[in-house]
């Protein structure tokens, strides 16, 4: 049976486009839904060119109401019936309740070799700390932040002269490979780790 995958962005959704183009031929999964927080995300767009429906739920009229927020992203994805969720590039925090009705189902993709750099300016820290490589991980979403079972991991070298913008260049790449990989694998059913030099 052919899993519906939602696709929740914030920006350009370069990793989405990367799902979205994935999902063909003999691929168990199949885009139903790409979701923003903001209309103004430029993932909306190249979405609706591959023929994605695709809805907006705006998290500011909500203020600091996670819940609220977090209902109406549940009143949204509903029609689409989907059976994952990946989050891609979505720069909302959610919280337990959201993720509880999701857990086993939700991805993630987060720029960075977990455990290490949790949270943001992970490129900032990885060059500040010295690091010799770097990457990026995709892990199942549970309440803790970036703290799931990791599902795959990619590494890139840290090169003399990278800036936070290269290396986020250089990892991003790389999360294109990634993430539609082990979306393959999941779908498919299979949870083993992918990882990716
Ligand atoms: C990427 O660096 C990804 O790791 C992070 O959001 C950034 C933008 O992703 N989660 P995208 O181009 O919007 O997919």
């Amino acid at each position: 049976m052919t899993k519906r995958v939602a696709i929740l962005i914030s920006g350009g959704g370069s990793n989405m486009v990367a799902l979205a183009d994935s999902m063909v031929g003999d691929h168990p999964a199949r885009p139903c839904l790409v979701l923003a927080n903001s209309d103004q995300a430029g993932g909306l767009e190249k979405a609706a060119s591959r023929g994605i429906p695709t809805a907006v739920v705006d998290h500011r009229p909500f203020g600091g109401d996670r819940a609220a927020f977090e209902a109406a992203l549940n009143t949204a994805l509903a029609p689409a019936a989907p059976d994952i969720l990946c989050l891609a590039g979505f720069m909302r925090v959610l919280t337990e309740g959201f993720i509880s009705g999701w857990q086993g189902r939700m991805l993630n993709i987060h720029p960075s070799l977990l455990p290490k750099y949790r949270g943001l300016h992970t490129h900032a820290r990885a060059l500040a700390a010295g690091d010799a490589e770097h990457g990026c991980t995709v892990h199942e979403v549970t309440p803790a932040l970036d703290d799931g079972p990791i599902l795959g991991q990619a590494k890139v070298p840290v090169l003399p002269g990278d800036t936070p913008d290269s290396l986020a260049a250089r990892v991003l790449t790389q999360e294109h490979r990634l993430y539609p990989a082990v979306l393959r694998r999941f779908a498919a059913g299979d949870r083993s780790p992918i990882f990716l030099t």
